[in-house]
């Protein structure tokens, strides 16, 4: 069975964050209101009326977590940019003030030797444009092609490869159909359009990089679909599940077209959503990299309630559970990525691991992040060995943050936050990663 030191000699080694989660300083430098400041204020949306308008105080704190940074060593950075400082309403002008705190922020992760990977859109939408209709509004995809191109322009000189979104699924379902999320809608199936408007966005900024000569990826949150048995009942409802959570971004992406979402009461085009040409633009700019952010398989039976095709259901043999409640399965990591070879294997790009991480509880409960991490990290070696090709790893992530609906509860980070004071201290985790990557690299050289 190879291990995490078998991993390939140039495997990239990273850790994620995301704007609303780490920055704070809402208010600040011209910055506009995002969908996340009107959410967290709307009362009983997040668990004991959190907001992200402190979190880490990243935003005046970032020289501090450039340094924890350099100590990991990692290679590259993955945080996203927040749409609302670049341009407050979600249209016109970049905001100088807003560019220049990522243009500060990219220039001292090259000085300490750490390649900047952004995300373009980590669910922070500008309110203005929520106010106008959100991802259900075609005209929000090519806003964000504008805040691209404005961003790419600034930053292209020093930024290879960027990731468009982050996880479309989540925030299709969370935020449009649930209500869990910002914007907090409860949509259920007509929040559909938002899958295809955040693809189709993917689609018209990925042409503005790639002729700007960058890579692109996207990532996507994706999770192996484990039927409750053998029964057909239960085997349709996970087909219809994978359709929903993992196909419906991937098969537009590297097929060109829609899985079959009749199970959902729609054809291919999504009631019209879909114009003609649109899934040619989505695929125009093959991607460069697959970002795979996981966490855990789903199990899924037969559907309980008439309005959806299928039950979610726990795990509970699974050897263990994070604070999230989320089962703790590193074998369904290694299934994952096989599986995604196996189902593209003419057009799928090579995988960066974009997320993996787990929540612990307060204070010290670190030996369970370690042997989380060092787990998922052995089915990535597995993978590869078994044929998958995967390039790098991020671990989510540096820093305890804003974990959305959660507030300050969950507790993901490498480096403990104090959020009366905003003190880092960094964990076990943290020596444990720095001490991996050095042997890692040590290894290789020799
Ligand atoms: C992912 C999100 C990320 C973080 C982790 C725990 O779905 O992309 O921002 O909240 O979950």
């Amino acid at each position: 069975m190879p291990d995490r030191f078998d991993l390939p000699a140039g495997f990239r080694w990273g850790v994620s964050t995301a704007a609303y989660q780490i920055e704070g300083a809402v208010d600040e430098d011209g910055r506009g209101p995002s969908v996340w400041d009107t959410f967290a204020a709307r009362p009983g949306a997040v668990r004991d009326g959190h907001t992200g308008a402190v979190a880490c105080d990243h935003y005046h704190r970032w020289p501090e977590d450039i340094e924890l940074l350099r100590g990991l060593g990692v290679d590259g950075y993955r945080f996203s940019i927040a749409w609302p400082r670049i341009q407050p309403t979600g249209a016109g002008p970049a905001n100088p003030a807003g560019l220049a705190f990522y243009d500060r922020l990219v220039d001292a992760l090259l000085a300490a030797g750490i390649t900047p990977l952004p995300t373009l859109f980590h669910w922070d939408l500008p309110q203005a444009l929520e106010d106008t209709g959100g991802w259900l509004n075609r005209d929000t995809a090519h806003r964000f092609a504008d805040y691209t191109a404005a961003v790419a322009d600034r930053l292209g000189d020093r930024v290879p490869a960027w990731i468009t979104l982050n996880e479309p699924f989540v925030h299709m379902v969370y935020g449009y159909a649930l209500g869990i999320h910002a914007p907090g809608r409860t949509l259920m199936l007509d929040a559909l359009p938002a899958a295809h408007h955040q693809l189709l966005a993917h689609g018209l900024a990925a042409t503005l990089l790639d002729e700007r000569g960058h890579d692109v990826l996207i990532a996507n949150n994706l999770t192996p679909v484990w039927p409750a048995s053998t029964d057909p009942a239960d085997l349709a409802a996970a087909q219809a599940y994978d359709a929903l959570h993992n196909r419906l971004f991937t098969d537009p992406l590297l097929l060109g077209r829609y899985p079959d979402l009749s199970d959902f009461g729609t054809g291919p085009d999504l009631h019209g959503t879909v114009r003609p040409g649109d899934l040619d633009l989505i695929t125009a700019t093959p991607l460069t990299g697959l970002g795979v952010n996981y966490y855990n398989p789903t199990r899924v039976g037969a559907p309980t309630d008439p309005a959806l095709p299928f039950t979610l259901l726990d795990i509970p043999e699974a050897p263990a559970h994070t604070t999230f409640g989320w089962p703790v399965l590193p074998e369904g990591l290694h299934e994952l990525l096989l599986h995604l070879r196996d189902i593209y294997p003419d057009t799928l790009p090579p995988i960066t691991i974009t997320e993996n991480g787990c929540s612990t509880p307060e204070p010290t409960d670190d030996p369970t992040r370690i042997t989380y991490l060092a787990t998922h990290l052995d089915a990535v070696a597995a993978a590869i060995t078994d044929g998958a090709d995967v390039r790098g790893y991020y671990t989510w992530s540096l820093l305890d943050n804003y974990e959305w609906a959660e507030g300050y509860h969950q507790r993901f980070g490498l480096v403990h936050v104090d959020f009366g004071s905003r003190k880092r201290t960094p964990r076990a985790s943290y020596a444990w990663y720095r001490d991996l990557i050095a042997a890692h690299r040590a290894r290789c050289a020799r």
